[in-house]
């Protein structure tokens, strides 16, 4: 049967500050989807991390569905109205639009969904992730897909032998590429280096492959915030969608890249680069100086539609050296203070509340 699989986050409000959604805001997305349960929804399931609300849903109306998208607005606008009762910190921060017109795309949420035709077994990996952009897959997707020293089944597996097709945005000219790996890795490589401007938004299998070469095997959000608002509200704070085994990465082999807490944008005001660290969802609470940006992910097997699971895939003792390293580096980092490269580069800059700092400085500067 095909399945649509859609996860759909925001942010609409923090306990305290941008840390946490709190357990009322998730029983509010718990009760609007249960009401839309058998009739729209096959199954669904709610988690956070930060304070980043991340709705996972499955039914069959295909991607950017008009009802399954208002259902997300729904709850979102509805914890909302609840955070801004209860005071939390940026009630609302990512509902852009009043109105809801017909998709959430380009209202603030982040959206990743994808269609395909359910295997007889279906393990599919939901990544979140808080305080960073969208490009902080690009690293993981890459690995995961077309990395020998990642994923084993690249050489030893003959399905995966093959290789895989990405599909690169080009978020600053809104221009998309489809590139095959390994033959095209370093051409692949020289985009997806610059987080910032390129994002991996789905991987593909390539022809011949046992699942259908138009069916995508992973799938990213891709939002920008700041460009969707014109203005610093708060950092993209993305989502991810892989699935696995049976011609694809193993779940080990998709888990793998997360031993390494590599660098992405985004921490303290969107602002400064550092770790991600790899967490179980109780430790999905970003603390210090906002962070240091984490990454959740949650493993499911899909059955008939059904979610069966979640099982928490950071939740073991593996991903300790991780989070050392993590926090390691985080010490490291933050000794800059204010200086690149902790703080993000002054173009970067520009898209956050600095502009206004700069603004009375103008009329100071004398030609040299
Ligand atoms: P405030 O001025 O709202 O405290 O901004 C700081 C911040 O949290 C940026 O998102
Ligand atoms: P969020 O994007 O998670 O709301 O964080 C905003 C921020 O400025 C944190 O310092
Ligand atoms: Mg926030
Ligand atoms: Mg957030």
């Amino acid at each position: 049967m095909k399945v649509t699989l859609s996860v759909i986050k925001a942010d609409v409000g923090g306990l305290v500050g941008h840390h946490v959604v709190p357990v009322e805001l998730e029983e509010v997305a718990w009760g609007v989807l249960e009401e839309h349960k058998d009739e729209l929804l096959f199954d669904f399931d709610v988690t956070h991390v930060g304070d980043d609300l991340v709705l996972i849903m499955t039914h069959d109306r295909g991607e950017d569905n008009e009802e399954v998208h208002r259902v997300a607005w729904d709850v979102f606008k509805e914890a909302a109205e609840l955070a801004k009762e209860m005071g939390l910190y940026g009630a609302g921060q990512d509902l852009l639009k009043e109105a809801f017109s017909g998709n959430v795309r380009g209202m603030g949420p982040g959206v990743a969904e994808m269609s395909f035709e359910e295997r007889p077994s279906e393990p599919v990996i939901v990544f979140a992730a808080d305080k960073t952009e969208a490009g902080a897959w690009n690293l993981p997707l890459f690995r995961i897909f077309a990395d020998p020293f990642n994923t084993a089944g690249l050489i030893i597996d003959p399905h995966l032998h093959n290789g895989f097709r990405f599909e690169v945005w080009d978020l600053i000219e809104h221009k998309k590429v489809f590139m095959n790996t390994p033959e095209e890795m370093y051409d692949l490589l020289a985009l997806i280096g610059s987080p910032g401007r390129f994002a991996v938004k789905r991987v593909f299998p390539k022809p011949g492959h046992v699942i259908d070469e138009n069916e995508p095997v992973a799938v990213a959000s891709t939002e920008r915030l700041y460009e969707e608002a014109g203005r610093y509200v708060g950092k993209d704070d993305p989502v991810m969608v892989v699935r696995a085994q049976h011609g694809l990465p193993a779940v080990g082999e998709v888990m793998e890249p997360f031993a390494f807490p590599h660098l992405v944008a985004g921490w303290m005001r969107g602002s400064h680069w550092g770790p991600l660290m790899p967490v179980s969802v109780k430790d999905a609470k970003p603390t210090r100086f906002d962070g240091p940006p984490r990454v959740i992910a949650l493993g499911y097997q899909i059955k008939n539609g059904m979610l069966i699971g979640p099982e928490d895939m950071f939740d073991d003792p593996s991903f300790d050296r991780a989070r050392e390293i993590a926090n390691a580096v985080a010490d490291y980092m933050r000794r800059h203070g204010p200086f690149e490269p902790h703080r993000v580069s002054f173009h970067d800059l520009e898209y956050t509340t600095m502009p206004k700092v700069l603004e009375k400085l103008r009329d100071r500067f004398e030609p040299l």
